[in-house]
């Protein structure tokens, strides 16, 4: 497979090919399912802490067969999600017949005129693409995001984890992202995060499970829950906002437009003023 250090690599082009096997991965590779499982406590979280008051509208980009559109599906107001994969989005259509979904590139197309969205997710995608693509991306999502909304994505091949270098000890490498670049990725698109939330600590991949399988599951659950701002998870799950700063210049600029078409209102009404 071509990496993100590959001049010549897009990953656009990833999964123009993949669908329903990719899907059946989170039920079948024991690694993957254990992630998407704590994944989804962490939603669950998410969902109670911040939209108790009130359902969002979601929009899940990248969002491939539907995984995490589907299990939001229930308990947001509408769900829309985009990729530029037909073959994944067959899937996602499969799957969750009511929901939106648009083959687009959103780095280059704007089917949404510019509508906001309460909740935005990226999942497996930035650490992937890349780095023009994670930050083209970032940006597309930042504008299609409510003031109040919330982005939550995830970096699941974090550079620092124990088991990310292991494996680049034993000479794999595959494309990964360090704390630092999701730092600046998420600095550069105006964003601040609100919360993070680490999983899998313990040395295990794909290919290689440590056993029994039920005491893993229990040590990464009570790890995740004991070591919340820890950098050495493989999967970190970012909850991030406009930053402050960002809101305030957005709102200048809004009253220096207002402000400058007053003065310029006014200056025309002079010739007519008794
Ligand atoms: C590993 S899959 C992740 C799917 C899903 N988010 C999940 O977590 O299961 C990455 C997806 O990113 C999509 N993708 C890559 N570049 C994209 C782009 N510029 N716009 C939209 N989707 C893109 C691919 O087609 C692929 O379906």
């Amino acid at each position: 497979m071509k990496s993100s250090s590959d001049r010549t690599f897009d990953y656009r082009d990833s999964h123009k090919k993949k669908g329903a096997h990719y899907h059946q991965g989170f039920a079948e590779i024991p690694y993957r399912t254990l992630m998407w499982e704590m994944e989804q406590r962490v939603f669950d979280r998410i969902l109670e802490d911040f939209y108790s008051a009130s359902a969002p509208d979601h929009l899940d980009f990248a969002c491939g067969s539907g995984r995490i559109l589907g299990y939001l599906s229930d308990r947001v107001a509408s769900s829309t999600g985009v990729d530029v994969a037909a073959s994944m989005l067959a899937v996602a259509r499969a799957n969750i017949p009511d929901a939106t979904l648009v083959e687009c590139d959103l780095t280059r197309d704007d089917p949404f005129e510019g509508r906001a969205f309460g909740l935005i997710t990226a999942f497996r995608f930035f650490p992937n693409a890349q780095p023009a693509l994670r930050r083209d991306a970032m940006a597309a999502l930042v504008r299609h995001l409510a003031p109040d909304g919330l982005l939550v994505f995830n970096n699941h091949v974090n550079a620092a984890s124990l088991v990310k270098r292991i494996t680049r000890l034993c000479g794999r490498k595959r494309p990964s992202m360090t704390v630092g670049e999701v730092r600046r990725l998420v600095d550069g698109a105006g964003l601040e995060i609100v919360k993070a939330y680490p999983l899998g600590f313990l040395p295990m991949t794909e290919k290689w499970m440590l056993r029994p399988l039920r005491l893993a599951k229990a040590i990464e659950t009570t790890a995740s829950r004991l070591l919340p701002g820890s950098n050495i998870a493989l999967n970190n799950i970012y909850v991030c906002r406009k930053a402050v700063s960002a809101l305030v210049s957005t709102s200048e600029s809004w009253i220096g437009a207002l402000s400058t078409a007053g003065i310029g209102l006014t200056a025309s009404l002079v010739p007519f003023l008794p």
